[in-house]
């Protein structure tokens, strides 16, 4: 069995290739998504051919007219790929040969698909970081507004899921906010190394004429040119590096999603998801189900299996394109999608729920998450840190064994163990908010650290948004 296809490298070859391998060969029906970008790169790539004399300036018009007709087209849908193109880079070509005829085959002067490839992922990484930034902002900008909304609303500050010590609502919602700062950055520091240009390259070696690589930079909107030839077509660097950097964001989100479920849940009764935001059971009537920030927990491992396959597709293999590379795009794209995706929804997901505040207060009560103040009130008046710590602790066991709580606890309690309580305030000692807003130090929980960490955060904003 042969394909149909006829192929624009087949001058040397003798059959045609059978269906199966063509089949295997392919990848239109996952790179035809680069179809923009492969265009937009041979614009910049048959002008700059005119320019420096390499095809005649009336036939680099005649191309470039025409892969604008066919960019218009294909973005109407007048124009269709054929899908029995080997690849995206060939279902161009073929298109704009059929319109022009033979003066489309001077596009290729000075070029390779290993080159050609390489730009139009690099373009597309490029677009698509863009696109991801603005995704985490839009999270970031929701969850500055949360944060204002809830700025003196207190919850039990966990650590080993346990009841830990009170913490403001926007103090906690604030960390989710920073994490994507540094995802935000991760993205920015990425975007500047894969925004160079692979283009003259050629197959491996470079190219016989005389082109200019920082022109079809500049016409692109690169930052510069890949120096190395070898390098330029051979590394997957920037692709990695791209999804190495969302496999944190969702890891981010992931962490975010979980405890929008463990709240969600009847125990908690913390956050209240909307109705549009949620999804019913087919058999139990009652239910509604945090299914958003499932998927979103769940999606988190498809991007780091994406990691991983792109790792391990590079891993050892010889300079310098190999055809192993064609399957850099699926785990690319499905990162880049998931990503985006994930990012969207648990904006909207966010937007749609409510955060309990009696809820989380009531959690705080009688939970001994101010049990550090005591023993901070006890090193106040003197007592080393260890034996304050001690005599709490005491204090607590105390407590649970007699079944009490700290808000029990009298003045007559506390100097009867330690004399250093004397005259001490009890319900002042063990209140949430007392406990929340003495902790003012920079970066802590008190309603003034929260109030400038606030003011740092939108900033931050106005300064990614730059
Ligand atoms: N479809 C190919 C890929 O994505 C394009 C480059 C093909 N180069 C080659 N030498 N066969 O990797």
């Amino acid at each position: 069995m042969s394909s149909s296809a006829p192929k624009l490298w087949a001058g040397r070859f003798a059959l045609e290739t059978d269906a199966l391998v063509h089949q295997f060969n392919a990848s239109l029906s996952f790179d035809q998504r680069l179809w923009p970008y492969d265009i937009n790169g041979s614009i910049a790539h048959v002008k700059m051919l005119g320019e420096c004399g390499i095809i005649p300036v009336t036939d680099a018009d005649t191309i470039q007219t025409g892969l604008e007709a066919l960019r218009d087209d294909l973005e109407t849908g007048a124009a269709k790929l054929h899908p029995e193109a080997e690849d995206v880079h060939m279902a161009v070509e073929t298109l704009l040969t059929e319109r022009l005829g033979p003066v489309a085959g001077k596009l290729h002067t000075a070029r390779s698909r290993n080159d050609q490839v390489a730009t139009d992922l690099r373009l597309y990484v490029r677009d698509a970081i863009d696109g991801l930034r603005e995704r985490i902002g839009a999270v970031q900008d929701t969850l500055i507004a949360l944060s204002e909304t809830h700025l003196d609303t207190l919850l039990p500050g966990m650590t080993h899921l346990q009841h830990a010590q009170p913490v403001r609502l926007a103090h906690h919602l604030l960390a989710y906010f920073w994490m994507l700062a540094r995802d935000d950055e991760r993205l920015e520091q990425a975007r500047a190394r894969v925004n160079l240009l692979p283009l003259g390259a050629g197959a491996l070696a470079g190219t016989t004429f005389p082109i200019n690589r920082q022109r079809v930079a500049q016409l692109l909107g690169f930052d510069g040119v890949i120096e190395n030839s070898l390098d330029a077509v051979s590394d997957r660097d920037f692709a990695i590096e791209t999804v190495s950097a969302l496999a944190l964001t969702m890891m981010h989100l992931s962490r975010l999603s979980e405890e929008l479920i463990l709240w969600s849940s009847h125990e908690f009764g913390w956050v209240t998801m909307g109705d549009n935001v949620t999804t019913g059971s087919s058999i139990m009537p009652q239910k509604k189900n945090p299914d958003v920030a499932e998927l979103v927990r769940g999606k988190t491992g498809r991007v780091f299996g994406d990691l991983t396959a792109l790792l391990t597709l590079m891993k050892g293999l010889p300079l310098a394109y190999n055809k192993d590379m064609q399957e850099d795009k699926e785990s690319l794209f499905d990162a880049l999608d998931t990503a985006h995706l994930s990012l969207s929804v648990m904006n909207t997901l966010l937007q749609n729920t409510q955060f309990n505040a009696e809820r989380m207060a009531a959690a705080l009560h009688g939970d001994f998450s101010t049990a550090t103040d005591l023993a901070d009130a006890l090193v106040r008046r003197g007592l080393p840190f260890r034996q304050a710590h001690e005599v709490v602790g005491q204090l607590v066991g105390d407590c649970v064994r007699t079944g009490r709580v700290l808000e029990d606890l009298t003045l007559d309690d506390l100097e009867a163990t330690s004399g250093l309580f004397a005259d001490a305030d009890p319900a002042a000692l063990v209140s949430p908010r007392g406990s929340a807003d003495a902790r003012a130090a920079y970066g802590g929980t008190g309603r003034e650290a929260v109030t400038a960490q606030l003011d740092c955060a939108r900033l931050r904003r106005d300064h990614q948004k730059e």
